[in-house]
């Protein structure tokens, strides 16, 4: 145990295997660059108060300086026995630069050194991750003004409900995305605040300036509780919601494209650089982006809940189980960011097939409302109106016919009140069009959106 940084009151090695079962380097590695701004800060601050000598914050950044370099450049052996990337770069300083090495930790412990660790990664990602949002939204948004003409068949159910314009539902998961991304920004709040200064659990005896460090590491706030300080991973758990939120909103726009490219619909074809083949079946071209990013929502959802178990009932402050942190917080991550870069690619490479989308939209019924809504404006009651649609509907049924086939005759079987223009109020574009209260599908509505989120972006 003389290797160990910890084994002044230990006598015996530890066990192999607990050596390996407790270690985290081979995750928390990622972690080494905000480590080493962690530290330097963290030293810079000690020389100003004069807690350490001045020489050695200089042989301490000059040394953590390189070991960055030597782990950027791959040369950097981690160790196991040094359990994590804290002791693995705070023993290398040591071995370099010897006493001055020892100093660094004065006034720190790993408790609080991890949690300003996780919070300056966490910090940098989400921004990307907010970045990343932007670049799907305006893929979305490519789509939407490209084919502002288009108009599709709403559904509820599944079932044929109203036409709208295809950019309307573009712009739907651009209301979602935008949401995501104040969540991701509102969790930014919350993660840029300094922990370090809360020692192992308590505070520390020396006069350390937790707001200089604060001001060197560009936190706008310190922690206010120690305690708090090192057992606080509601930052983690935060981002594995906002996160959780956004692959349920991606899985429902995979699931529309799985649907959409069948043969059944044909609404888009995906490029084929988004689809696989099968070894098998000659004419396949499997969506499996799509059904990919549908699939990794379960494991987003599966680290919320391993970090909200992880920290279900621990008593304050630190302990070890949160070290199992870190996993579940990486993954989401990297599945969140891999899934929204490979989506705005994917979305903006989408062949839309209008004519496709166009006989869809005027099938099964679609202007049913819109012929209630007629014999409204001509004076009837609503609920009168939709039974009289609904038993011209029924009619249709029976002889297998749709509305857009009714001749007028047909039409006043069922009221009166129906004239000639009836056939202009039940067009696919007419149907659409007068749709115009704030929020709807009518095109000078959708166009009016289109640059309103433009100008956000
Ligand atoms: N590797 C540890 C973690 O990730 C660092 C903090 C360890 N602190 C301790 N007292 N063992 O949680």
């Amino acid at each position: 145990s003389k290797d160990k940084l910890w084994g002044g009151r230990f006598t015996q090695p530890t066990d192999k295997f607990v050596e390996e079962f407790t270690a985290s380097i081979n995750f928390d590695k990622r972690l080494y660059s905000q480590d080493i701004r962690g530290s330097i800060a963290h030293a810079t601050m000690l020389g100003r108060q004069g807690i350490i000598p001045t020489e050695d914050v200089t042989a301490i950044v000059g040394g953590l300086k390189e070991i960055l370099r030597q782990i950027e450049a791959g040369e950097f052996d981690f160790s196991v026995a040094l359990e994590d990337i804290h002791m693995n770069i705070e023993a290398r300083l040591s071995a370099k630069i010897g006493e001055a090495g020892k100093r660094l930790h004065t006034g720190r412990s790993r408790n609080d050194q991890v949690a300003l660790d996780i919070r300056l990664y966490l910090r940098d990602e989400l921004q990307e991750i907010a970045e990343y949002l932007d670049r799907l939204i305006d893929s979305l948004l490519f789509q939407a003004e490209e084919n502002l003409d288009v108009m599709m068949p709403g559904f509820t159910h599944l079932q044929t409900a109203q036409p709208i314009l295809f950019a309307h539902h573009m712009l739907a998961y651009v209301e979602m995305l935008k949401r995501d991304k104040g969540r991701m920004l509102d969790c930014y709040k919350r993660t840029n605040v300094l922990p370090l200064g809360a020692g192992a659990l308590a505070g520390t005896t020396f006069p350390i300036d937790r707001e200089y460090v604060a001001e060197l590491l560009d936190f706008p706030e310190v922690t206010r509780n120690s305690l708090d300080s090192v057992s606080d991973r509601d930052f983690g758990l935060e981002f594995c919601s906002a996160a959780s939120i956004l692959m349920m909103h991606l899985s429902r726009f995979s699931e529309e494209l799985i649907l959409w490219s069948t043969s059944e619909f044909k609404f888009v074809d995906l490029s084929d650089g988004f689809c696989t083949g099968s070894s098998i079946m000659p004419q396949k071209k499997n969506p499996d982006v799509p059904e990919l990013v549908r699939g990794k929502t379960g494991r987003v959802y599966g680290n919320l809940i391993a970090l909200l178990t992880v920290m279900k009932s621990l008593p304050l402050a630190y302990n070890k189980d949160m070290q199992e942190d870190k996993e579940p917080l990486f993954d989401t991550i990297d599945t969140v960011k891999g899934s929204l870069k490979i989506f705005a690619d994917m979305i903006r490479e989408m062949k839309v097939r209008p004519e496709r989308m166009l006989e869809a939209a005027g099938a099964g019924f679609s202007t049913a409302t819109d012929v209630a809504d007629y014999l409204v404006r001509k004076g009837m009651p609503f609920r009168d109106a939709h039974e009289v649609v609904g038993k011209a509907v029924r009619y249709c049924v029976d002889n297998d016919m749709d509305i857009p086939e009714l001749s007028l005759a047909e039409w006043q079987l069922f009221s009166l009140m129906i004239d000639a223009d009836i056939f202009d109020a039940i067009t696919v574009e007419a149907s659409v069009n007068a749709r115009k209260a704030t929020g709807g599908t009518a095109k000078e509505r959708v166009k009016a959106e289109i640059a309103r989120a433009r100008a956000e972006q």
